[in-house]
């Protein structure tokens, strides 16, 4: 493969990592020194800095807008004809992995580059896109940039969401230096395309190099807030308590056995998981006072997510009673069952063709920024294969040879599309 893109990915992975360190084989890895990059913070920045220097060397105009998304375009030799967006985002979750987004990013600046050095001309602009905060842990909500370009949520109802830190989003992008004033509309775009490893199991298991999405499932969020009341953990009689951690355990353990059951019964794709707890005071000897969590539960079917929601907001109301406590819940805008681009599909499915490539098509139990660009323009997805399936996690990896198959189509089908 291109040194260069490996370079890349390698350079990604080391920003964000405890102490920052190369890792450019899976045995490498360190199960607990995954990259933490969340969104706008100082690893973010420099690995934001990192993509800007490298797009520039390719020759590519930058523009920053106003939520931080970075777009970088080659003009095409057309001037009438929409453009190809292709990118993805340079956040992590807490401890993730180093391809998760990068890819997607680096893999985009990869096939510009060729396509230049193989003096194609592109008759469409094709333009990298970095989108701000995909990941949702920083701000309490994912897909923010692209949630804001695509006019799901409004700019400023964005900018103000806070993070742990306390700070806004404006705040914290004036920080990192990636506060923008370009108004990008997306008018003149015709397409989007995304290159991203798999995140789960399919390809790896089923040894195949390239999965094409056909659709991504929905996300839903709620944030609970559980207020109980702290006490001594000695002194306190068991029937005298307001537990908030007891009543979360109860929301836990009924999201896990919930889904479970929808997907006994239904057969369906329905996954439901409690990933944040946060427990205050957390002390061994204080009972707790209040527990903060984030519910996370998808489906590619819109009604059995609603479903499993509506099930999970039923059963937290009924627990105050029960525990004598509060609990207090939010919903950051819900993230639909998207279907990709039939078009889009096939041109992927063809240029693999055309390379010589064996895919697969699938879907995406991840979220992905294209779930928000498909609402607007034409949108595709390449899956490579991620080792054991494991993502969201230092342990997250896909082989180079994989890597060099996903941007070769990528690049083939970036060509593809430059023509249509
Ligand atoms: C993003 O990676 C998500 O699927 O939550
Ligand atoms: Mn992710
Ligand atoms: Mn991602």
């Amino acid at each position: 493969m291109a040194n260069r893109l490996k370079e890349d990915l390698v350079e990604a992975g080391k920003i964000g990592r405890e102490p920052e360190r190369r890792v450019e084989q899976y045995d490498h890895l360190e199960p607990e020194r995954g990259v933490n990059r969340l969104a706008c913070t100082e690893a973010n920045r420099k690995l934001r800095d990192y993509a800007v220097m490298r797009m520039k060397e390719a020759g590519l105009e930058v523009k920053i807008d106003k939520i931080g998304n970075i777009f970088a375009r080659k003009e095409g030799i057309k001037t009438s004809t929409g453009s190809i967006m292709c990118g993805s985002h340079l956040d992590s979750v807490p401890n993730g992995g180093q391809f998760d987004g990068c890819l997607g990013v680096f893999g985009a600046i990869e096939a510009i580059r060729r396509m230049t050095e193989d003096s194609f001309d592109n008759e469409r602009p094709v333009e990298v896109v970095v989108f701000t905060g995909e990941e949702g842990p920083a701000f309490g909500m994912s897909l923010l940039g692209s949630s804001a370009l695509v006019g799901k949520i409004n700019m400023a109802e964005a900018l103000g969401k806070n993070n742990t830190a306390g700070q806004t989003l404006d705040e914290a992008l004036r920080e990192i230096n990636y506060k923008g004033d370009f108004t990008r509309t997306l008018e003149d775009v015709e397409y989007m395309v995304e290159l991203h490893i798999e995140q789960g199991p399919v390809l790896h298991k089923e040894n195949i190099p390239i999965g094409i999405v056909e659709n991504i499932a929905g996300i839903t969020w709620l944030m609970v807030t559980i207020k109980g009341e702290g006490n001594h953990a000695g002194t306190t009689p068991m029937k005298m308590r307001k537990d908030a951690l007891v009543t979360a355990s109860e929301i836990v353990s009924f999201v896990n056995r919930r889904a479970n059951e929808i997907v006994d019964k239904l057969g369906s794709v329905t996954v439901g998981t409690v990933g944040k707890l946060n427990v205050f005071p957390n002390g061994t000897n204080s009972i707790p006072a209040k527990v903060e969590m984030g519910i996370d539960i998808r489906d590619v079917v819109k009604e059995n997510m609603d479903s499993l929601k509506s099930e999970v907001v039923k059963f937290i109301n009924g627990l105050g009673g029960k525990y004598g406590v509060d609990a207090e819940i939010q919903m950051p805008p819900l993230h639909f069952p998207t279907p990709l681009s039939a078009e889009v599909v096939n041109i992927i499915e063809q240029s693999a063709k055309q390379v010589g490539i064996q895919t697969k098509r699938m879907n995406s139990g991840a979220g992905h920024d294209s779930q928000n660009m498909a609402e607007k323009v034409k949108t595709g997805m390449i899956f490579v294969p991620s080792v054991n399936g494991i993502s969201h996690s230092p342990m997250e990896w896909t082989e180079w040879e994989d890597i060099e198959t996903g941007v070769h189509v990528l690049t083939q089908t970036l060509k593809n599309l430059s023509k249509t």
